[in-house]
């Protein structure tokens, strides 16, 4: 969401006359947007702001002045430390508030020759009004874009800040996302990702401005399928408990929807889940897994981990390496529990030791990097469709993603950058995979490709 996020913040800016820079030693402006999930991310926050002090200072002493700006979720938490302790920041501004960027950046300047320096601009407000409803058109850039649907949570995992610093849950209007959607298409993006902290529980009015006509991310997916030119479809992230049926429904009569759902589970212990306030079991887990494969058999799954829970016994533990087995994910993205500030999870007095967290780390990282491995060795011989949006690093080679997200590289023609083709996989690797174009009879032009795989 960052992603989408820093994407919106320089259309925001470009109407100001803003371009992007190649570094930023020559940027007149200087935006980190920053995460907060964890101590580890957040950390990289201060030592990034020393090193731009000092690009600050020099590009001073040549003449230039530099706004510097902190955005997202670590200036929504930590914003007024950071003004106090990082003078040199000019604009502290939280996840909800960029439209409001182009006022920030005029008051900014207006400090910078003012008679005095004034202490840096803070907005990091929840505004009643959604910031989509002031932003301008979104601008395309490149062949797979992120689409944001839906943010924030209310679920208020014992772990997570996310409800803290991106707010109540909110869906934008059917007709805002459609009309996002078509401008991309529009501006040749072929595949489309729904972005949501708590995507499928998505319920945006279907008819803008009628309370009451909500509908799921089942019925957006659909609507969104009937757009020309979208071919494939993926969302992110799920909660287990809002997996609705008529979700699972499009997972089956869907083609554009890609056969892949990334649906965090975080352990493999009820207990340890009861204690996270995650609301699903490992049976909610495994009932949702079989209705998925039920109406789509070549369903595969991505999941989350967090091991060192406070209060996580060897038991709990092995739960997880269980559970890991059980359900072959394909990838996974696994973490030491990080006691976030204000979260329930922070005060748990049984917290565990983090060499400990470091150890089962270890041991569960193994099984998931071997699982996932076989995956993509049993991928090879198959034919799957891959959007092309990356040049590789060898020369004629062109990188794209297969329906389960496996990066794949490809000796191709430039004239295939952008494109959709089938592709067939020929080696495997830990993180990615090699493939070949498919060369049928009567090779499809580029746009009847298009046309083929959406059909
Ligand atoms: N510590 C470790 N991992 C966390 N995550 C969220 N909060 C924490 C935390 N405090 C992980 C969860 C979530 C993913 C985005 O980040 O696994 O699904
Ligand atoms: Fe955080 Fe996801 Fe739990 Fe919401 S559902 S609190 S975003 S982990």
């Amino acid at each position: 969401m960052n992603v989408y996020d820093s994407n919106r913040m320089a259309d925001v800016l470009a109407a100001l006359g803003y371009v992007s820079a190649d570094g930023p030693d020559d940027a007149d402006m200087i935006i980190l947007n920053t995460c907060h999930i964890r101590e580890k991310a957040a950390g990289k926050l201060f030592s990034e702001l020393g090193r731009l002090r000092n690009i600050k200072e020099r590009r001073l002493a040549s003449g230039s002045s530099t706004v510097i700006a902190v955005a997202g979720c670590v200036a929504q938490a930590e914003g007024a430390e950071i003004i106090n302790c990082a003078p040199f920041v000019d604009i502290v501004l939280g996840p909800q508030t960029y439209h409001r960027l182009p006022e920030m950046v005029a008051r900014a300047s207006r400090a910078a020759t003012g008679p005095q320096k004034n202490k840096g601009i803070l907005d990091i407000e929840f505004p009643d009004e959604p910031k989509f409803d002031h932003l301008p058109e979104v601008t395309a850039k490149g062949f797979s874009a992120f689409l944001s649907v839906q943010e924030g949570c209310d679920k208020f995992c014992t772990f997570c800040v996310v409800p803290y610093t991106r707010g109540a849950e909110f869906s934008r209007p059917f007709e805002d996302v459609i009309n996002e959607a078509r401008t991309v298409a529009a501006g040749g993006v072929k595949e489309i990702t729904l972005l949501g902290q708590n995507v499928n529980a998505y319920h945006g009015e279907a008819i803008k401005g009628e309370p009451g006509s909500e509908a799921g991310l089942g019925l957006l997916i659909r609507q969104l399928a009937e757009i020309e030119r979208i071919a494939h479809i993926r969302y992110t992230t799920s909660h287990p408990i809002d997996m609705a049926d008529d979700l699972i429904a499009a997972h089956g009569d869907v083609g554009e929807l890609m056969p892949f759902l990334h649906l965090p589970i975080q352990s493999g212990s009820d207990r340890i889940l009861s204690r996270m306030n995650r609301y699903h079991r490992i049976d909610d887990y495994r009932r949702m897994v079989d209705k998925l494969l039920a109406v789509r058999p070549d369903m595969k799954l991505s999941s989350d981990f967090i091991v060192g829970f406070p209060g996580e016994r060897d038991e709990d533990f092995e739960a997880t390496m269980k559970i890991a087995d059980e359900f072959q994910f394909i990838q996974t993205y696994s973490f030491k529990y990080s006691p976030r500030p204000g979260t329930p999870g922070a005060l748990m007095q049984d917290q565990i030791p983090e060499f400990l967290q470091s150890e089962r780390l270890v041991v569960l990282q193994e099984l998931l990097e071997k699982n996932q491995m076989t995956f993509n060795q049993e991928s090879v011989g198959n034919v799957v469709s891959v959007l092309f949006d990356r040049r590789g690093r060898k020369d004629g080679q062109l990188v794209g993603r297969t329906p389960y997200m496996q990066p794949v590289h490809v000796q191709a023609s430039d004239k295939m950058f952008g494109q959709i083709a089938e592709v067939k996989l020929t080696t495997a690797h830990a993180n990615s995979l090699g493939g070949e174009l498919v060369t049928v009879a009567n090779q499809p032009s580029p746009m009847n490709e298009i046309e083929r795989v959406s059909a």
